[in-house]
């Protein structure tokens, strides 16, 4: 038994407050750790809408969580006999709230200060990849999905964003003609919306896709698309990118 899995309720709420606000509401042995979150239980009643659609047996597997913030997501994978799971996060006071809440539970799972540019740096590919609700928190997307795939992805990903638009997702063409300009005016043609300033309040939304959008940019990056439990969750499997799909960053192209 670890120290702070011997917490009385009483001291696991003082300490929950003393780390918050948290956003990820997680039951730590009867204490919630966000009780009045403005999304309700979150991300507990999304987990329940796509739970099913992830291996219910991870022994055997490991598991990346990029983005991982409170660390729900990486403790469900430990839950279901990860072994190793490590989140990553390039906020230190979620990283915080997520090593607090491992340890009360009792989990050993792994929590480290990393950018998802900075995956190649792990030096490892991992069996189940968590990239959840962090695209459309960067400027660069598409350079961190490029990066999940030649650093840190070995064949599942498991992925979601926040999605605005048309919820139509038609097959796209192989090549349209350039005096064909109708195609960019459809709704369910691929849109990347960018917010210059704010959404929501919230300075850290840049790029917000439909859903076509979503799909195309997971398949472009060599991610094949095999289940879409939630309108906003796609579990993947890794298959070939394309060839010109080569992530270009500096860190990354550092490496030996
Ligand atoms: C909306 S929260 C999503 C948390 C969790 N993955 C989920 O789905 O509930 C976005 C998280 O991404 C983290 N984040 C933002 N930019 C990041 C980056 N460049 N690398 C790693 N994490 C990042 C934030 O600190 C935050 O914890």
């Amino acid at each position: 038994m670890n120290s702070m899995s011997a917490l009385s309720p009483d001291e696991i709420r003082r300490r929950a407050e003393a780390l918050g606000p948290w956003f990820h509401n997680i039951d730590l042995g009867g204490v919630m750790t966000a009780p009045e979150h403005f999304l309700g239980d979150y991300p507990g009643f999304k987990w329940r809408a796509f739970a099913e659609a992830v291996p219910q047996d991870l022994s055997g597997r490991t598991v990346l969580d990029i983005g991982c913030n409170g660390g729900f997501y990486a403790i469900e994978m430990k839950r279901r006999g990860a072994d190793r799971v490590l989140g990553i996060d390039s906020d230190e006071d979620y990283l915080d709230q997520a090593r607090f809440a491992s340890g009360v539970l009792g989990l050993d799972i792994e929590f480290r200060n990393l950018s998802v540019y900075d995956v190649a740096a792990l030096g490892e590919r991992f069996d189940v990849v968590l990239f959840m609700g962090v695209l459309y928190h960067l400027r660069h997307p598409l350079l961190a999905l490029d990066l999940i795939h030649a650093y840190a992805a070995r064949d599942v990903l498991v992925f979601q964003s926040m999605q605005r638009g048309s919820t139509e997702a038609e097959p796209v063409a192989e090549n349209y003609p350039f005096s064909d300009e109708t195609p960019f005016d459809r709704p369910d043609w691929p849109k990347l919306h960018f917010v210059e300033h704010r959404y929501a309040d919230d300075p850290t939304n840049w790029w917000v896709p439909n859903r076509a959008c979503t799909e195309a940019m997971l398949r472009s990056a060599g991610f094949r698309i095999e289940a879409r439990p939630e309108a906003e969750v796609y579990v993947c499997r890794r298959s070939e990118a394309r060839p010109d799909a080569r992530p270009v960053h500096p860190s990354a192209e550092a490496r030996p």
